[in-house]
């Protein structure tokens, strides 16, 4: 069993957990998922991991409520425990592989939208604690709907945040930014973007017209988080992955949205998971 020992809403429908699961915490690697399950008859719920101490064993991680499995989980409470808590799954961040002297020749922006401020988190903190300092612009619809401002702004190099409706921080997309620190004379040398599809989608057509290579992480579209249902099937290039087993973070300018996106769509009713089915 898997308990938690931390538990704070974010924001509407966005809840924070740090679970002691020694084990995940000892080897996990930004970048990488877990899997939980609230009891044996659960459904294995995939997660980014936004944190980790390794000392104390445990390991944070951020949710959205999006369907009942979600919803469930926030029934729970400090003292309750996961059934499951599998981990870490999936490949590290590619960085935590490159030499940090080479790193810090870099100008690295990390791009976080929604949610995906979570599994961008642990990114943007592993360069602090490497040393690399990294530009990071933070979106979110509205005001309330930020999350994890405080701790990014602890560890970023730049901070840039904005929200659609410009309640706070800068006005408009993460791409206005984008496209406004370029302008500005900013170079960068490579984009880790995470958020919703919509949005790595943009911001990979304009990073492809900036020439700056890009990196997106998958995971909005997994379902099992096991390489089994199929959910997460994408075309990267010319070649089929699947977003649990090969990464789940892929070049953004090879990633085939618009399919991806569709499947999402499809695999949320009964009758389009039939039809996914019936095409593979
Ligand atoms: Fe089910 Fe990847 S999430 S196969």
């Amino acid at each position: 069993m898997y308990p938690i020992v931390k538990k704070e809403q974010l924001a509407d429908k966005i809840f924070l957990m740090d679970v002691k699961a020694e084990r995940v915490a000892k080897t996990c690697m930004p970048g990488q998922f877990i899997i939980v399950k609230i009891d044996e008859e659960g459904e294995r719920i995939p997660l980014t991991i936004c944190d980790y101490d390794r000392e104390a064993g445990t390991i944070t991680i951020v949710f959205q409520v999006v369907g009942a499995s979600t919803q469930r989980m926030t029934g729970l409470e400090v003292g309750d425990s996961f059934r499951d808590f599998v981990g870490p799954l999936g490949c590290a961040s590619e960085f935590c592989s490159e030499e940090i002297e080479d790193l810090k020749k870099k100008k690295i922006l990390f791009v976080a939208g929604g949610v995906g401020a979570a599994p961008v988190y642990p990114q943007v903190k592993w360069m602090h604690e490497n040393g690399i300092d990294v530009d990071v612009i933070v979106g979110s619809k509205t005001k309330d709907m930020l999350i994890l401002e405080k701790e990014m702004e602890a560890v970023a190099g730049n901070l840039y945040v904005t929200t659609d409706d410009g309640s706070y921080g800068r006005s408009g997309m993460v791409t206005t930014v984008i496209e406004d620190l370029v302008k500005d004379g900013n170079t960068y040398d490579v984009c880790v973007a995470i958020g919703p599809m919509i949005m790595m989608k943009f911001v990979c057509l304009l990073t492809k017209k900036l020439e700056i290579p890009t990196i997106v992480s998958m995971n909005p579209i997994m379902v099992d988080g096991t390489g089994m249902c199929g959910a997460c099937r994408l075309t990267v290039g010319d070649e089929v992955k699947f977003a649990c087993v090969d990464g789940p973070e892929f070049d953004g300018h090879l990633v085939d949205f618009d399919q991806a996106m569709k499947r999402q769509q499809m695999y949320k009713t009964e009758e389009g998971r039939a039809m996914l089915k019936l095409q593979e």
